[in-house]
């Protein structure tokens, strides 16, 4: 079911329908009042091959299937675009219209792609909302950020119908990874100069959660390996905290033989200094003068994924690679170099996504195929992500029931490359 509510993004509702019939979905669209002024039924109930219902009153529809039978004929509802008005009814509980009363009368699960306005996503009553509906178990896709329509910059934007077909896949096919031992690296590494000083990194550990999240989600026993990052452990999921590389890799290495896959998202540093000086290092300490600098030297970490990737009869390894040119071709020569079964690629460049950011956009890249996430939130994309995981090397791992019966990528899977 799409329940469509009263904002600009409706127009992308359309297209949204589009894509959900082309995967295989039979879609019953709702509509509220306001969504009618932004987005006509004929249109929707054209692209739908289905009436499109829009009034709890309607006699002649109600005879033909009663909302309480709506309710539970629905897999999924998806409301896309979700306004502030109607996620405020919906935290409440409130059921004036015929949208509301389907949600609180289904079993299914409720995604919701929030669109509005930047200041009204960021008010506090509709941040209120957003945190009571998360706790009573609906799913919140994005929103984005970016251009708005009406001229502003920020969060608010629908995420896009591709992403929002993704989430809806991922939802049909958990979970698809029940009992597999699933290790996640995340986070910076330390590595000491001395006990107050470190070389470091830019890594928030955001996508490395997400994954670990997601992974936990689709069934897997998951260890997360986590550098320090500040971020609260997922929930089921054992979080183990380290420091430097050669800590990180030392816990690696003692799991890695029990796991069916490994997935580095860490950014480990490649170096780190020769020595750590027991001391804090100071501006005139061993005989250099005050002005003159110390010089770092440095010595390589071991590469951790490669290490696992070299196990005999070792677990699937999937990389992470943060670019800033050539992406694609510099990955593509990563995955060979380290022995990976699959490396994701980001261009970290792209000040939109990669470290900081809740928003991410990647390719898969595999032995013998490719297949873009699109532009999204983390936690989405990480869902993603597990999902074409577990298809490309875990199909027989439980195929999930559903109203979607067969799993599309959602972007052209390019094969035939190595
Ligand atoms: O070579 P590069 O650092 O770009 O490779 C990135 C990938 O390799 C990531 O998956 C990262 O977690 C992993 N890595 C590692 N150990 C290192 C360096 C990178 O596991 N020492």
């Amino acid at each position: 079911m799409l329940g469509v509510t009263g904002g600009i993004a409706a127009y992308k509702s359309a297209i949204l329908v589009r894509h959900l019939c082309n995967a295989g979905a039979e879609v019953q669209v709702v509509l509220t009042q306001g969504a009618a002024q932004f987005v006509t039924p004929v249109t929707l109930q054209a692209l739908s091959g289905r009436p499109v219902r829009d009034d709890l009153w309607d006699p002649e529809a109600e005879a033909a299937m009663g909302h309480i039978e709506l309710a539970r004929w629905a897999d999924l509802i998806l409301v896309a675009p979700a306004t502030a008005h109607f996620m405020a009814e919906l935290a409440q509980g409130a059921a004036p219209d015929l949208l509301t009363t389907l949600c609180l009368a289904s079993d299914a699960p409720v995604l919701l792609a929030p669109a509005m306005n930047q200041a009204m996503w960021r008010d506090a009553a509709t941040q209120r909302n957003a945190a009571t509906l998360a706790a009573d178990g609906k799913r919140l896709i994005g929103p984005a950020e970016g251009e708005q329509a009406c001229g502003d910059v920020g969060p608010g934007r629908m995420a896009e119908p591709e992403a929002l077909l993704e989430a809806v896949q991922a939802a049909f096919l958990s979970p698809r990874l029940a009992a597999l031992n699933v290790l996640v690296t995340a986070g910076p590494t330390r590595e000491a100069l001395d006990p107050v000083r470190f070389l470091s990194n830019h890594s928030s550990g955001k996508q490395g959660y997400a994954i670990a999240k997601a992974a936990a989600e689709a069934g897997a026993r998951v260890t997360l390996v986590s550098g320090p990052c500040g971020l609260p452990a997922p929930a089921n999921v054992e979080c183990i905290e380290v420091t430097s590389a050669l800590d990180m890799h030392e816990a690696v290495q003692a799991r890695a033989a029990e796991q069916a896959l490994v997935i580095g998202v860490a950014a480990v540093a490649d170096y780190r200094p020769a020595t750590q000086a027991l001391q804090k290092i100071k501006k005139d300490s061993a005989g250099r003068g005050a002005a003159e600098p110390p010089a770092i030297a440095l010595v390589e970490n071991p590469d951790i994924i490669a290490s696992v990737a070299a196990l005999p009869n070792g677990p699937v390894v999937v990389g992470f690679a943060a670019e800033t040119e050539n992406a694609l071709d510099n990955a593509r020569r990563k995955r060979r170099r380290k022995g990976l079964d699959a490396i994701v690629v980001n261009d970290v460049s792209n000040p939109k996504i990669g470290f900081n950011s809740d928003h991410n956009a990647a390719t898969l890249i595999w032995a013998d195929g490719e297949v873009e996430l699109a532009y999204q939130g983390k936690e989405t994309l990480a869902a993603s992500l597990i999902q074409h995981l577990a298809n490309l090397f875990f199909p027989s791992s439980g195929e999930g029931a559903g109203a979607v019966a067969k799993p599309t990528p959602l972007s052209v899977a390019r094969s035939g490359r190595s």
